[in-house]
């Protein structure tokens, strides 16, 4: 095994080598192959790259650990070239892309407001989905894409906040928080995508803030030495029109999309949920579900990419061995290599939920930002809503098999090419056609 040596690679490149790298990565090979290429050319699973800045990327499960934990590594302002306009943030960086206290104590209040949120979870999820599946059945043809985004958002806004606003007005801001780049020049402009963001923006937070919940959200807030409110309102709007909406959306659509084409995962998950209780949402946990919504996860992780700066001389192990990474350089996890490496999940290309009766391969799922299975602490940098995710996931789908049937009308595809944002949810709008609601104790069409 080599010991602390530099990761190979390209470090520094003249501007239009640079440039090249970047178009290839986005257009001409796109992500998969791009990386795929370098791994061959380097025979090591960590390498250099200088796509968006000098940055080491990190293939396997090992190398990607080091990412979970705060130190050495730190989360700068954004994600890679995914940066969001400050004024969308309301010139507060959100506690994600923060270190030490204003990261720590945010999370830590986020962990105490999905706790206080947690009673009324099931109640509000059933009454959201209650209203969309009428308005779904009564359609002849809808894209499902965009239903299932609206739902998303309508959801998180009603249940955190108890708060209901424009969903398009939201999604319109986050659907595209990332990919303002021109923004610096749109803002001149009232009409453009971001000049209404903003516009948007603003009122999205005047909303949270005149919320009725928003007082007893306060008061949590205080408990962990959080006491301005503007500061708090902007904090939310990011957990809930980001963090919240952008994962969770992309997870159900990715859901549609593999029960859409799996008739016989379909009708085996139906038999075991009826048989378990018929008609509950969220109790109890059949376990062959969660292990069908750990493989869209492991096949589909909605999260491709992690970032990590050192902010020390570190040493990274890693499948090929101890690399020295330098003070100040960038680290880049890839999550879908990680989770394609048949070291981890034997035969990765086929989708097989029964991998994840075997504890082990559990133990490896990396999602969302660290392991599925271990708790996230507010000191580390996974997800607080990692487990509730899981349960509303587990909740979708229960209600997705046993409650409604549907056709799409074009098979479902997945793209491993381009990068952009929902890049791990299936192609296309979803086009459904015949979506009907089951008697489900019977599970005939009612
Ligand atoms: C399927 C749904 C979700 C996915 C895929 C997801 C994914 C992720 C990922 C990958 C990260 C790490 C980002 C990074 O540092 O690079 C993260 C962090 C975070 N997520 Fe989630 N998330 C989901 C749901 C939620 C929910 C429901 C909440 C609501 C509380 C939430 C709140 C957060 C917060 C606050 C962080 C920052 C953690 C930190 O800075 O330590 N997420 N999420």
């Amino acid at each position: 095994m080599a010991r602390d040596r530099r990761p190979p690679g390209r470090r520094g490149l003249p501007g239009l080598g640079k440039l090249f790298d970047m178009v290839d990565f986005m257009y001409l090979s796109g992500w998969q192959k791009f990386f795929e290429r370098r791994l061959q050319r380097y025979g090591s699973t960590v390498f250099t790259t200088p796509l968006f800045t000098k940055t080491v990327v990190a293939t396997d499960h090992k190398a990607i650990s080091a990412l979970f934990d705060t130190i050495p590594f730190i989360q700068d302002y954004g994600f890679g070239s995914a940066v969001p306009p400050k004024p969308l943030v309301g010139d507060v960086a959100p506690s994600v892309f923060e270190t030490g206290v204003l990261h720590d104590n945010p999370k830590a209040f986020y962990f105490s407001l999905l706790r206080h949120r947690a009673t009324s979870l099931p109640a509000v999820f059933e009454e959201v989905l209650r209203e969309y599946e009428v308005r779904w059945a009564s359609r002849g043809r809808f894209a499902w894409r965009d239903e299932i985004e609206t739902f998303t958002m309508d959801f998180v806004l009603r249940w955190i906040l108890e708060l209901k606003f424009d969903t398009a007005k939201v999604r319109l801001i986050y659907n595209n928080i990332f990919t303002n780049h021109l923004w610096r020049v749109a803002r001149f402009f009232p009409w453009t995508r971001y000049s209404r963001s903003l516009r948007y923006y603003g009122e999205f937070v005047r909303a949270i803030e005149e919320a009725s919940s928003f007082e007893a959200i306060m008061e949590i807030a205080r408990t962990f030495g959080i006491s301005d409110r503007a500061y708090v309102a902007k904090q939310i709007a990011f957990l809930t029109g980001m963090n919240s909406y952008l994962g969770l959306q992309n997870l159900f659509k990715s859901i549609v999309g593999e029960l859409s084409s799996r008739a016989d995962i379909r009708s085996d998950l139906d038999l075991q949920l009826r048989d378990a209780a018929p008609g509950a949402l969220f109790s109890p946990r059949v376990r062959a579900v969660d292990e069908f919504v750990m493989e869209v996860l492991r096949q589909h992780p909605p999260v491709f990419f992690i970032f990590g700066r050192a902010i020390e001389d570190v040493v990274l192990e890693s499948a090929s061995g101890s690399f020295d990474i330098a003070k100040g350089e960038r680290l880049m996890g890839v999550i879908p290599f990680a989770h394609d490496d048949p070291e981890a999940f034997p035969d990765p290309a086929s989708f097989q939920p029964e991998r994840f009766q075997d504890d082990e391969a559990r133990a490896k799922l990396i999602w969302p930002r660290g392991i599925q299975e271990r708790p996230a602490d507010t000191a580390d940098r996974t997800c607080p809503g990692k487990d509730v995710a899981l349960l509303l996931a587990h909740a979708f789908c229960t209600a997705l098999v046993t409650r409604y049937q549907w056709t799409v009308v074009k098979p479902i595809t997945w793209d491993k090419h381009r990068y952009s944002l929902n890049v791990a949810a299936p192609m296309g709008e979803l086009e459904v056609a015949g979506f009907t609601i089951r008697d489900e104790r019977a599970g005939r069409p009612v």
